[in-house]
């Protein structure tokens, strides 16, 4: 149970950006009404804007005539008027007014239609869905606990690709030696641990079951109080959902990142909890979170920089089982998506052992 496994096999999986899947594109309150915002997910261009009467939606960022950014014209909350020749298109994409056409010519305003995207806003986060059409969208993450909006949002851009970035979050060896901190955990507090997972039913993921806090998560003890519970869930292609409570407070954490470009990975990071009074907190929370961010973004950097020399590498049990769970499970979305079928998650339960 204990020789290294290679994952070379891995490598025609590395780095691909899996469609037909909902990813965070902004956090809610960062697009007011009447405003829109340009996002590159995926590397495809998309328009985030909120209406005037508060609905969010998304449009592909490319006029259909030749080609101008929509986001570089104006919005007026109902129409977005593209900066060059003054086309026109309501929220669904519909076009409504082509300035330069008489009457006969064609096309027309109705022969026009910028592609939208399906969009959903849920507990102060807004998910853009990229991939090909369907009326089947998968659910979104789900957040227990979770109010409106977060307490705490921070992102931060990784200049790596999708894969890098989520194996950070699942990762369990490296918290004393990249995240080295007082409150968090120090390289002497390192123990064996045994923790129970189960897979994730309707999607490709799996679950740290419900266990008592760490005993070298300190922050949690000093926050929530008393003696806490948490559970994490991941989903592919790339949600961390943590879950902490006591039987008073509670806390929830999402990160989820999301690919710019094959090279360039956004990682956002949203915290909603219940313990009350906590506002003067927030702004220390927000560096230590950003901080936390960073030592990741380091790490991943320096494991990039080597992996740039095609260095052979391994991934040990069981400290590593996460990370050959994830690349099983994108190579089952890729199969599925190819032959046409609904993915099969063939994890099953089991207990890992490691030191951390
Ligand atoms: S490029 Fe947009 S209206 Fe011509
Ligand atoms: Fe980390």
């Amino acid at each position: 149970m204990t020789e290294p496994v290679s994952d070379s096999d891995d490598s025609t999986l590395k780095g691909v950006m899996l469609r037909g899947a909902w990813y965070y594109a902004a956090p809610g309150a960062e697009l007011a009404r009447g405003r829109m915002a340009h996002k590159t997910l995926l590397g495809e261009p998309v328009l985030l804007g909120r209406d005037s009467a508060g609905k969010v939606f998304a449009l592909r960022d490319t006029c259909p005539h030749r080609g101008t950014l929509l986001t570089r014209g104006a919005f007026d909350g109902r129409e977005v008027e593209c900066p060059y020749h003054g086309w026109r298109f309501a929220t669904d994409g519909r076009c409504t007014a082509i300035p330069s056409q008489c009457n006969g010519q064609r096309p027309q305003a109705g022969d026009i239609r910028a592609v939208s995207y399906p969009v959903a806003e849920q507990h102060g986060n807004i998910w853009v869905y990229i991939g090909p059409r369907t009326d089947n969208l998968p659910p979104l993450p789900v957040l227990p606990d979770a109010g409106d909006t977060p307490q705490l949002y921070v992102s931060l851009r990784f200049p790596c690709n999708i894969d890098l970035a989520v194996i950070g979050l699942m990762d369990p060896a490296h918290g004393a030696f990249v995240h080295k901190s007082a409150v968090w955990r120090t390289r002497a507090s390192i123990h064996e641990k045994q923790k129970s997972f189960s897979p994730v039913k309707d999607a490709l993921g799996w679950r740290m079951d419900r266990h008592p806090a760490s005993s070298n998560s300190r922050a949690y003890k000093i926050f929530l109080g008393g003696r806490p519970e948490t559970e994490i869930t991941y989903t592919l292609p790339s949600t961390r959902v943590e879950h902490a409570a006591t039987s008073r407070y509670s806390y929830t954490g999402l990160t989820a990142c999301t690919p710019v470009t094959a090279d360039v990975t956004d990682v956002h990071h949203a915290m909603y909890w219940t313990v009350p009074g906590t506002a003067l907190l927030r702004p220390l929370v927000k560096r230590v979170a950003l901080k936390f961010l960073d030592q990741d973004r380091q790490a991943v950097l320096a494991m990039q920089e080597g992996l740039a020399f095609s260095p052979p590498t391994m991934l040990v049990r069981d400290a590593d089982t996460q990370v050959r769970w994830y690349y099983r499970l994108k190579r089952e979305w890729l199969a599925a998506q190819t032959e046409g079928r609904a993915p099969v998650n063939s994890l099953t339960p089991v207990t890992l052992k490691w030191r951390s």
